[in-house]
């Protein structure tokens, strides 16, 4: 994907392109001058038309009108904001978004959206742009290979552009491409995407941006102690890699370590998962795609933050090298952990990779990882399941949330259950019962982090989607990029 977006200021009718996108507020069709302008060209019939098609601008509410040639856009989408005084960077996010994915059909080359006078910034623009025209296109050939590649988007304004505002749809546009890497990862086989192939997609990152970078190979894994990790990945001809980002800034208020689960795979290994639905643990590096994402919009926004990401990656298959139920192993910082379930493996990866995090002395500890399906069964497929060990971080976390237009709900850490994963062979076990099987792997992996603040998120739902929804397309939505973004940003600014 590498077209331009543009700022402008225009009229609608003006606007020569493949599509035009009009946003309007909720009860503002007739106060619209987009929706003015173009009135008279389309023989007065548009205002009439959105009315009896019952479009009041509601948010999301998307309405496709006919032009007959009347006008120079090819194909005329008018799109709700929803309330003038709700819209925030988030809903603008989320409609646009929508409004551009349901514009881009196979021949769209060039778009338009024509904005009334937004209270929010354009970077929630720019980013919609580009998460509503993303896809996953690649390996479609002949007549499934999209027959064009857009290539403008002119984001157009009613009175003059500031440089400001330049800059903001600038920075937005950077940043959706950060969430889309997130998403191009969690949609790529795992044929093609495994610990390797993930190490050289970090390793890209790095480049582009100038950030340091360290990968641990399978023996370097072992050298450094990391058992748990070694153990989950030694099934698999697929060897492991532990990544290790960093960028310092000058100035920095706080050192931030963000943490990814990046299994390739995740058959389950000797525990092995039903067939049904094994396909769709090509998708358990998200938490990894998740921090990576991250880690390339902060090459773009560059706060006052000295952040580090690492992620475990390893694939979890059954093999005559595979760790078995019963099997202990020393984690990086001595304990010793008894397996119970080789598909319990996330938590595993994690627990070396959170020891890592602590060497590193940071304010905050933050990790992503689709860690567990009791997290699905909480709280459905489109929130995230938090824990927190502080109530700052977890106001911080929400705060965060609600600005990216994304779910997440803070879980409790509850102490009782803790004594489900005591062992009788070793200094803990890695699972508990069914019941509460998203606090058991929170209570487990809270033995790593030592007295560091810490914030988990278990992202095994919204990480994948079925069908698209708002800023989100069908496969990889890129969760939690946005929500990690403004945390960062939120702990810069305080
Ligand atoms: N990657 C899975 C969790 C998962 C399940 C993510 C469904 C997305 C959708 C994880 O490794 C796993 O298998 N967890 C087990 C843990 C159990 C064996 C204690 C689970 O949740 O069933
Ligand atoms: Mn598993
Ligand atoms: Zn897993």
């Amino acid at each position: 994907m590498t077209f331009t977006v543009q700022l402008v200021s225009g009229v609608a009718t003006d606007i020569a392109s493949d599509a035009l996108i009009v946003a309007v507020f909720a009860g503002g069709v007739a106060d619209s001058d987009a929706l003015g302008a173009l009135e008279p060209a389309l023989g007065g019939g548009l205002l009439a038309h959105l009315k009896a098609s019952e479009f009041e601008g509601k948010l999301e509410q998307l309405q496709e009108v006919p032009t007959f040639g009347r006008v120079k856009a090819r194909r005329l989408l008018v799109i709700g904001l929803g309330p003038k005084a709700d819209a925030d960077g988030a809903r603008v996010r989320s409609a646009l978004a929508a409004a551009v994915r349901s514009a881009q059909s196979s021949t769209t080359k060039t778009l338009a959206i024509v904005l009334p006078e937004l209270s929010s910034s354009l970077r929630a623009v720019g980013e919609a742009v580009v998460l509503g025209a993303y896809r996953f296109a690649k390996y479609y050939t002949g007549d499934r290979k999209p027959k064009a590649e857009l290539s403008k988007v002119s984001v157009v304004l009613a009175g003059k552009a500031s440089a400001e505002q330049k800059k903001q749809l600038e920075q937005g546009v950077a940043v959706g491409h950060a969430v889309n890497i997130a998403r191009d990862a969690v949609n790529e086989p795992p044929n093609e995407l495994y610990p390797e192939t993930l190490a050289q997609v970090a390793q890209r990152i790095a480049k582009e941006n100038g950030f340091k970078i360290k990968v641990l190979d399978k023996k370097g894994i072992a050298a450094a102690g990391m058992h748990l990790h070694y153990a989950v990945g030694q099934g698999s001809a697929n060897e492991p890699r532990f990544i290790h980002l960093s960028y310092v800034p000058k100035k920095k208020k706080k050192k931030v370590v963000f943490v990814g689960k990046g299994l390739t795979f995740d058959s389950g290994g000797l525990c092995i998962k039903p067939a049904a639905g094994m396909g769709e643990m090509k998708s358990d590096m998200a938490g990894a795609a998740a921090v990576l994402g991250l880690m390339a919009a902060v090459g773009v926004t560059k706060p006052d933050i000295e952040l580090h990401v690492l992620v475990g990656a390893a694939e979890n298959m059954p093999d005559a090298a595979a760790y078995r139920p019963a099997d202990v192993f020393g984690s990086l910082d001595g304990k010793t952990v008894e397996i119970i379930n080789t598909d319990a493996e996330g938590r595993l990866v994690l627990a070396d990779a959170l020891a890592y995090a602590v060497n590193l002395k940071p304010d905050v500890i933050v990790d992503a990882a689709t860690l567990t399906g009791a997290a699905l069964v909480a709280l459905g497929k489109s929130c995230s399941a938090f824990y927190a060990t502080t109530d700052d971080l977890a106001a911080t976390l929400e705060a965060s949330a609600r600005e990216a237009g994304e779910q997440f709900w803070r879980m409790p850490l509850l102490e009782d259950l803790a004594e489900q994963l005591k062992s009788d062979i070793a200094d803990l076990k890695h699972t508990g019962d069914r019941y509460g099987g998203s606090i058991t792997a929170a209570l487990f992996l809270r033995e790593f982090v030592g007295k560091v603040p810490w914030v988990h998120c278990d992202i095994a739902g919204p990480v994948l989607a079925e069908r698209p929804r708002g800023m989100y397309p069908k496969g990889g939505t890129g969760h939690a990029v946005l929500t990690f973004l403004s945390f960062v940003e939120r702990l810069a600014a305080g």
